[in-house]
């Protein structure tokens, strides 16, 4: 198998290389070699590289940004995602392509499944909403893995943020009213593997089959602030700390562009069913990160 993986420098690209590598030979790019905003050199690198699978981690991800750069986030999050869709489609390969919570607008009293009705707040979650409908529409060999507040040790996000910020200051106002699935990039990337692995003999039947939105976040599901608790207090270099309280503050405190979904988490039973597979528990992947 022969497969591309675009967005390779970032947290879930640069993980899912060594996984996928046990499966076949893997073609790399990110933004320095493809550019998704532009369609014909993408369609030009797509052909060029002529993979059995695409596996799409690249993303226009600055959910702030994306407030006053609509067109910059549906080019890449939607437009170049359905002509991937479409280019798996004609040579029949396959594409894993990743999607966000934030298609919904977090009002739900119970974690969200498949079937709800997406309602993003804001653009960056309209424009992932948007590439996901076009695979839909195209009815694509694609499968979405829809995931959340992914975190890194080696990249930045929000976890790597907390332990620099624990260095730095003696107190940190963290927002307690934002409830999402903490989602290690590593874990996604060996998920996004497996199920790679379980389509080896013919990629294209098996995820036209299967194809479709899946939610695949970590297991469990918590604030921003009992994940920053938890990132501190797990960190074994506590020693290098200089924090010494924490700090509940309403999202309110931190007035952004983009509004975020206050209550998302994702029901992954449908992930499970179809391919028995599950993200571990956030806490203890955290943990065992952070041991190294
Ligand atoms: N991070 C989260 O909390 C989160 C939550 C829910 C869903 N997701 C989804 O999960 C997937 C993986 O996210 P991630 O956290 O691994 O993202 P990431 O770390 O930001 O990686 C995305 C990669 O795509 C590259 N990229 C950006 N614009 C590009 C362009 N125009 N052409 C080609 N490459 C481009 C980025 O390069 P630069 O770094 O140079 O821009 C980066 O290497 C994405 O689909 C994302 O929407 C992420």
């Amino acid at each position: 198998m022969k497969i591309l993986v675009l967005g390779s420098r970032g947290q879930v690209g640069s993980e899912v290389l060594a996984p996928l590598s046990c499966l076949g030979e893997v073609v790399t790019a990110d933004v320095a070699e493809v550019d998704l905003g532009n369609l014909d050199a993408l369609r030009a690198f797509v052909r060029a590289a002529a993979p059995n699978l695409i596996v799409n981690a690249a993303a226009y991800n600055e959910v702030d940004r994306a407030e006053q750069d609509e067109a910059g986030a549906f080019g890449v999050n939607a437009r170049a995602v359905g002509l991937l869709g479409e280019e798996m489609k004609r040579t029949r390969g396959a594409l894993l392509h990743y999607s966000t919570d934030f298609v919904f607008d977090g009002t739900t009293t119970r974690p969200y499944v498949e079937t709800d009705a997406p309602n993003p707040l804001g653009r960056y979650g309209a424009s992932k909403l948007a590439g996901e409908q076009a695979l839909a529409e195209l009815d694509a060999p694609a499968i979405v893995l829809r995931t959340a507040w992914v975190w890194s040790l080696r990249r930045k996000s929000f976890v790597s943020a907390m332990l620099k910020l624990a260095r730095e200051r003696e107190t940190l106002k963290i927002v307690d009213d934002q409830v999402g699935c903490p989602t290690s990039a590593r874990d996604l990337a060996e998920i996004s593997a497996l199920i790679a692995y379980g389509a080896r003999h013919d990629v294209h039947a098996a995820f036209s089959e299967a194809r479709g939105v899946y939610h695949a976040a970590g297991a469990g599901a918590c604030s921003r602030f009992e994940l920053a608790r938890a990132t501190i207090e797990l960190d074994p270099r506590r020693a290098e700390h200089v924090v010494k309280s924490l700090e509940p503050v309403p999202t309110s405190a931190y007035p952004l562009p983009a509004k975020r979904p206050a209550h998302a988490p994702l029901d992954c039973g449908k992930l499970r069913a179809r391919f028995g597979l599950a993200l571990p528990d956030w806490r203890g992947s955290l943990a065992r990160a952070l041991e190294g």
